[in-house]
């Protein structure tokens, strides 16, 4: 990938990020949820849900463009991660087609810093080391297609978190 793109992890809030979108882990219905699902709903303001409405919904592993209303972000891309059922049911295909659907909808919209969750790990149960080695491979492998996008960054919600993508970022 050209040196400019920067991947890196942090640890926060991605409600809170000034980035020019943030990905939600959403479910099929677009129509809010728990975890980052129903903060970044909380944080947007009630906008969101009247725009998700008109979406349609979303399968898993696909993504779809929303305005960001009240966050500090443009827009919001949300996708589906697949749910953990052991990891035969097509899971590690459906989480990497998460993060390339929504690299290419932020490219398509003149986004140059984007933010993901760790998506499905949370409430789909999807293993953590296994998440995160498919995020950052992902995320490399499709970047160079996209030199528009010039950050993108991994917003890890618990320190333990942080530290399983910042190991998988440092080894590779
Ligand atoms: N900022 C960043 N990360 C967060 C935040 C936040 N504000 N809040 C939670 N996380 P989850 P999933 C982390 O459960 O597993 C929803 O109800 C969380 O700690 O939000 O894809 C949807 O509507 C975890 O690391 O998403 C779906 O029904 C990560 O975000 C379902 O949950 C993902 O956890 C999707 O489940």
């Amino acid at each position: 990938m050209p040196s400019a793109q920067v991947l890196r992890a942090l640890h926060g809030d991605i409600t809170r990020l000034a980035v020019d979108a943030i990905v939600n882990a959403a479910n099929t219905s677009l129509l809010g949820g728990g975890g980052v699902d129903g903060a970044i709903h909380r944080a947007a303001g009630p906008e969101l849900l009247v725009e998700c409405r008109t979406l349609g919904g979303c399968n898993t592993g696909e993504a779809r463009l929303s305005r960001g209303y009240r966050l500090p972000a443009r827009y919001v891309i949300h996708t589906v991660g697949p749910v953990w059922h052991g990891g035969l049911r097509g899971e590690p295909e459906l989480l990497a087609s998460c993060y390339r659907r929504s690299l290419k909808l932020a490219a398509g919209n003149g986004v140059s810093t984007l933010a993901f969750p760790s998506i499905s790990t949370g409430m789909y149960a999807y293993p953590i080391e296994l998440a995160a080695d498919i995020a950052v491979a992902t995320v490399r492998a499709c970047l160079p297609e996209y030199p528009a996008i010039r950050e993108v960054l991994f917003c890890c919600f618990s320190s333990d978190d942080l530290q399983v993508y910042e190991r998988v970022l440092n080894s590779k």
